[in-house]
């Protein structure tokens, strides 16, 4: 763990480059998501206009060195792109982090020179989505214990096996699959493979119906005797877990900082409400009641923020993140979902109806205490490396 008291300074200035991003996130955010949020989560649709334009935008491959046709940025800009983005949609959000984080992440850490320039222009431009296929029905937060195989035939892999609540799982061209390669060997025989989603073999099961974030596909995928090239294998051979658990701690800070979003969304939109809503002659944000709400939301929005900026400057800074990733997303969540629920609470009984976004950010924001690592898993992390110092 990062002893801050030990750092020099603590600079919290943006570069002019990451306030550029934030511009340039927040204003797609208030005229082209804000508007649609509503609808596209009523109908739970997938927000693939918004996709494409995220990709032009160079959003869809922040990380990407810019040889491969990413944006090259670092991992501040991406959080601050998160937050912004989630801010107006969060479906949208977790679209935007699994693509960043997990699927280009891994490509670009693990993928041979063939693999990045196969994959990553396309992925950040937007043209091809990704998804990232960890879990199954029995291995959620116990992530090693998989029964998806992978059988060794030639120079091919035969994959049986299926993945529950794969996000962009139905409109992912690639899948990285993380399958069962040597059972005996537990997580030391998790191999991972670049699965086209086009072939044979690979069949959309399920789409869940979900509480929240219902633009974003969740998937159930299950692979029929489906062939994968072993040209197509991510890493060596055995090494799945190891490439699964560090694309995670990067994705933990797009969750975190997608929490950070929904947080804030609740707080501006409360805080908005509070100011025009009257009750017994005057606005209701001169009660205390509400100032007081308003006044921790705010306070735990800007707490949550820095740790998620302190995990992404670690990240950048090629320094260890594990523990501080896993503190961004336990406390970021965590704020989040406490934020919907005072954010409700402002609106009273317009909190409960559709008309008005509070409910909306109710379901949103519990998903970010369970997705890419529960709030118990995040504890298990943190606790592991203070008690290791
Ligand atoms: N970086 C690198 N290596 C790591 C690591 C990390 N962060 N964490 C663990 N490892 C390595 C360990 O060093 C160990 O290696 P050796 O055996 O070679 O020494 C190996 O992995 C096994 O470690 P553990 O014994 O700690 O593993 P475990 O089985 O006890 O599991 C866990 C640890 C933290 C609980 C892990 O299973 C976990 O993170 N579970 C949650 C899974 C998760 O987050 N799923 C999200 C699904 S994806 C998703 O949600 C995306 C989406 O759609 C939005």
């Amino acid at each position: 763990m990062t002893d801050l008291a030990s750092r020099a300074a603590l600079d919290l200035s943006l570069t002019p480059e990451q306030e550029l991003v934030q511009r340039t996130a927040r204003s797609f955010a208030t005229d082209e998501l804000l508007p649609k949020a509503a609808e596209i989560d009523r109908d739970a649709r997938f927000p693939a206009d918004a996709v494409q334009k995220l990709g032009a935008l160079g959003f869809m491959g922040m990380l990407v060195p810019s040889e491969y046709g990413g944006a090259g940025l670092d991992a501040i800009s991406y959080a601050i792109a998160i937050e912004e983005i989630s801010r107006a949609d969060a479906s949208v959000g977790v679209i935007m982090s699994v693509q960043n984080s997990l699927v280009c992440g891994a490509l670009v850490t693990e993928g041979d020179e063939e693999q990045k320039r196969r994959f990553l222009p396309r992925l950040a431009s937007g043209a091809l989505l990704g998804c990232f296929a960890l879990s199954e029905p029995q291995a959620g937060s116990d992530a090693s214990n998989l029964k998806c195989a992978a059988v060794r035939q030639g120079d091919h892999w035969i994959v049986n096996g299926t993945k529950n609540f794969i996000t962009t799982g139905a409109h992912a061209g690639v899948v990285l699959l993380f399958a069962q390669t040597d059972p005996a060997a537990r997580h030391h025989g998790i191999t991972c493979l670049l699965v086209d989603t086009k072939q044979p073999g690979v069949i959309v099961a399920k789409q869940e119906h979900k509480l929240g974030i219902r633009g974003s596909d969740t998937t159930q995928l299950v692979f029929q005797d489906a062939r994968v090239a072993d040209a197509d294998r991510l890493g060596a051979v055995g090494s799945g877990f190891k490439v699964a658990m560090k694309t995670l701690d990067s994705g933990r800070i797009g969750i975190a900082a997608q929490a950070v979003g929904i947080a804030r969304a609740c707080l501006e939109d409360a805080a908005a409400y509070a100011k025009q809503r009257e009750a017994f002659g005057k606005p209701i944000a001169e009660f205390q009641a509400i100032q007081w709400k308003i006044a921790d939301m705010s306070t735990q929005v800007d707490a949550a923020r820095l740790l998620t900026w302190r995990a992404a400057a670690l990240k950048d800074a090629h320094e260890p993140y594990t523990a501080e990733a896993s503190m961004a997303k336990l406390f970021a969540s965590d704020v989040a979902v406490r934020a919907a629920r005072e954010c409700v609470q402002v609106f009273g009984g317009y909190g409960y109806v559709q008309d008005f976004p509070a409910e909306r950010h109710y379901r949103d924001a519990k998903i970010t205490e369970i997705y890419e690592g529960t709030s118990e898993i995040q504890r298990i992390v943190i606790a592991e490396d203070t008690l290791q110092e």
